[in-house]
């Protein structure tokens, strides 16, 4: 049989990063009667996804990859004719906060996905359904609409928003199971026709009930708004935590009295050093942007306090560490459990552990840094801080000599950790500074340390 008789549909996903890949992973997984590919510019990632060590870490992935990769998934450099033979194509590039000209620091760099737009119709020799998987500012398939209409060659291209809700470290999990998928699509017969299609293919594996259709700004808008509310939660209980170390009231005690309100829900409560990841502070920042642009001024500024207190609460965890260890660190080995933005990812794009280790780095202390997935990114995310930092892939020789050891990501191997090995081979007084609230904090005191959780009171020795 050819190849287009063996494929009922030819989807394609144009950009092979954290969202791109485990997606298209997943459809093609679920549906081998579909033909996926996945193109990105970027040969060395490509070449990951075609070998057993992908370019993302994310439990339970490669599993998914291998089920389908050569049957109907496939990865590709050749953008031109994946975009030619492709019915739908995805659009999973990167919509980074724009660093310079107007709306630098907040609006989303748009630069990528409209490049992309003018790939698409360079290489299309027919109608096409463009699915927005990027997260984006509202209203910007009404751009690309218009961008992708003027094409001369009269091919009709449909933009349709799928944002994606996925979190790292649980990607396969959500995909194979969302809590819903939310496809948004213009009003008129075509879009219509158009997220037909779009919902027939999640309907492979998705119960139909959980495949929400709204109109396209609706969908636009929902992916920064649920990243908005989701930061928001953490920013709240964030500001709570400091309430909490001044008052011996105990921020775990209060998310789990307040959790237990149904209508509160006790999910992304749990105080930190603060959020990372590649979206909330984006995604928010583009929110503020999109706010300030229509003139909303006290909305726009609503939002922008997630962010800010996220900084604060970042600047406040280290400010601590200072203080409690007699306001002096310099020269001081200090210990970073964790760089990874969450457990169960290499990623550390925005990971609080970076602002911290470049914090401590300004009080000239000697930051070691350990973690099981994410060591690769060090230099590149402290380039300039490097001389004051060394990383170790053992914990224990982290600790090795350290005046402190902070948690930065709830890694579960550190629950586990030989805490008196760890406090016999410290300088003393020895330091735990616990960024995640995940060890137990007693125990750690009857060892000897003297600890520091957040938003609960204190164990010291003196
Ligand atoms: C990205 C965005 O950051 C996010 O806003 C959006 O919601 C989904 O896409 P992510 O998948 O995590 O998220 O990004 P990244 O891992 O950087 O992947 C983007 C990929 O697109 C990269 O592999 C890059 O090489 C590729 N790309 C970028 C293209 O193929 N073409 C381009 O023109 C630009
Ligand atoms: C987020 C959204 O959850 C997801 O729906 C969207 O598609 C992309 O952005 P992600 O950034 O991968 O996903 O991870 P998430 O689990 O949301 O965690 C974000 C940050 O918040 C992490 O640094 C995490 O450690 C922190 N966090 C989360 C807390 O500090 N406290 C919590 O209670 C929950």
């Amino acid at each position: 049989m050819s190849e287009s008789g063996k494929f009922s549909m030819k989807i394609i996903c144009i950009g092979a990063g954290y969202v791109g890949g485990p997606t298209m992973a997943m459809i093609a997984a679920r549906c081998p009667q579909y033909k996926v590919t996945v193109v990105d510019i970027n040969a060395e990632r490509i070449a990951a996804w075609n070998s057993d060590k992908l370019p993302i870490y994310e439990p339970g992935l490669l599993d998914v990859v291998k089920t389908a990769r050569g049957r109907n998934l496939f990865f590709s450099t050749n953008i031109a004719d994946a975009i030619n033979e492709a019915e739908v194509i995805f659009v999973s590039v990167n919509t980074p906060t724009k660093t310079f000209g107007e709306g630098a620091g907040k609006a989303a760099d748009l630069q990528y996905w409209e490049k992309t737009a003018r790939d698409i119709i360079k290489a299309s020799n027919s109608d096409k359904i463009i699915v927005e998987k990027s997260t984006l500012p509202v209203r910007t398939a009404h751009a690309m609409e218009r961008i992708l209409n003027a094409n001369e060659k009269g091919m009709h291209f449909e933009v349709l928003s799928n944002p994606e809700f996925l979190a790292e470290g649980t990607a396969i999990e959500d995909l194979k199971s969302p809590d819903r998928v939310l496809i948004g699509s213009q009003l008129t017969e075509k879009g219509l026709a158009a997220r037909e299609k779009l919902v027939e293919i999640y309907a492979n594996w998705v119960p139909r009930e959980r495949i929400l259709t709204s109109n396209v700004w609706s969908a636009e808008l929902s992916k920064l708004v649920a990243n908005a509310f989701l930061a928001q939660r953490i920013s709240s209980i964030n500001s709570i935590s400091m309430l909490c170390e001044a008052t011996e009231a105990n921020v775990s005690e209060v998310a789990k009295a307040i959790g237990m309100d149904s209508r509160i829900g006790s999910r992304f409560l749990n105080a930190s050093v603060g959020f990372g990841g590649s979206c909330f502070k984006k995604d928010i920042l583009n929110l503020v942007y999109i706010c300030e642009s229509y003139g909303m001024t006290e909305v726009a500024e609503y939002w922008e306090n997630v962010v800010l207190m996220n900084e604060y609460q970042k600047k406040r965890f280290v400010r601590n560490m200072i203080r409690v260890m007699f306001n002096t660190i310099a020269s001081k080995r200090v210990a970073l459990f964790g760089f990874a933005f969450k457990a169960d990812t290499g990623d550390t794009r925005e990971s609080p552990a970076i602002d911290v280790a470049k914090q401590l780095v300004d009080e000239h202390a000697r930051v070691v840094i350990t973690d099981p997935e994410a060591l690769d990114n060090v230099p590149k995310d402290l380039a300039g801080c490097m001389e004051y930092i060394t990383t170790e892939t053992d914990p224990y020789e982290a600790a090795k000599g350290a005046h402190a050891i902070a948690i930065m990501t709830e890694w579960k191997e550190y629950k586990t950790l030989d805490f008196e090995r760890i406090f016999k081979s410290m300088e003393k007084p020895a330091f735990v500074f616990d960024g995640r609230n995940i060890l137990d904090h007693k125990k750690l005191f009857e060892i000897g340390f003297n600890v520091y959780p957040l938003g609960k009171e204190c164990w010291k020795h003196f």
